[in-house]
């Protein structure tokens, strides 16, 4: 199983240090919360601009009007893709996803924890590079995994969704497996990792890649 390990925990004090601790992990995970979308708040362009990143990095970005931000987040170090939340988006979201592979880069929508996966029509599934299912409500890290989202993963792949599905919130090495059983690539993985000790990262990241 790939794992994304989200930064939202990292001591920002020592980043460098953080962030080298998670190198051979298969991409980074930048949680932007803009105190509207939900109630947290966390970083943005002016924070992120500067740092280089040792492997692939993608923005979810949490925010009103995400469109805003693509300008910015397309300049980013080693980014490779940006997903959005369809909850706020119904109206326009085939048109983002596309503005967003206009800049070369991989589009995603976001389904909220709360959110059943219905709200995504079959042009969303079809213009979509791929889905971020969250397994918490969007906003902070550390909250308990939602064991509905297994079901959510086996309804996209059986409307024929073949593009990436990343499982984000609450996912550990307890439900890495089930979750790669129900269909899932890729898991953001935040306090699970990050409040570990440093050098116990690198093993963690091969037990999620071996699962
Ligand atoms: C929640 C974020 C997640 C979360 C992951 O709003 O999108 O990426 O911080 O952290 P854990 O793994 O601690 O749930
Ligand atoms: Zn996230």
């Amino acid at each position: 199983m790939k794992i994304s390990p989200s930064i939202l925990d990292a001591d920002f004090s020592k980043l460098g240090a953080e962030l080298d601790s998670i190198k051979t992990a298969d991409r980074i995970h930048l949680d932007v919360m803009d105190h509207n979308f939900v109630p947290n708040l966390s970083f943005g362009y002016p924070v992120l601009k500067n740092i280089k990143f040792p492997v692939e990095t993608e923005a979810h970005l949490m925010v009103e009007n995400p469109e805003k931000y693509f300008d910015d987040f397309s300049k980013l170090d080693k980014i490779i893709g940006i997903t959005f939340h369809i909850e706020n988006t119904l109206d326009r979201a085939v048109e983002l996803l596309k503005n967003i592979q206009t800049r070369g880069l991989k589009a995603g929508i976001t389904v909220n924890g709360k959110t059943d996966v219905s709200i995504l029509s079959d042009e969303v599934l079809e213009a979509t590079d791929k889905i971020l299912l969250m397994s918490v409500q969007a906003g902070f890290g550390g909250q308990a995994f939602m064991p509905e989202v297994y079901d959510k993963i086996k309804s996209l792949r059986s409307r024929g969704f073949k593009g990436e599905i990343e499982v984000d919130g609450g996912c550990t090495l307890n439900n890495a497996a089930q979750l790669k059983e129900a269909g899932a690539d890729i898991l953001v993985v935040g306090s699970f990792l990050m409040k570990k000790p440093a050098e116990d990262r690198a093993g963690i990241i091969e037990e999620f890649q071996g699962v």
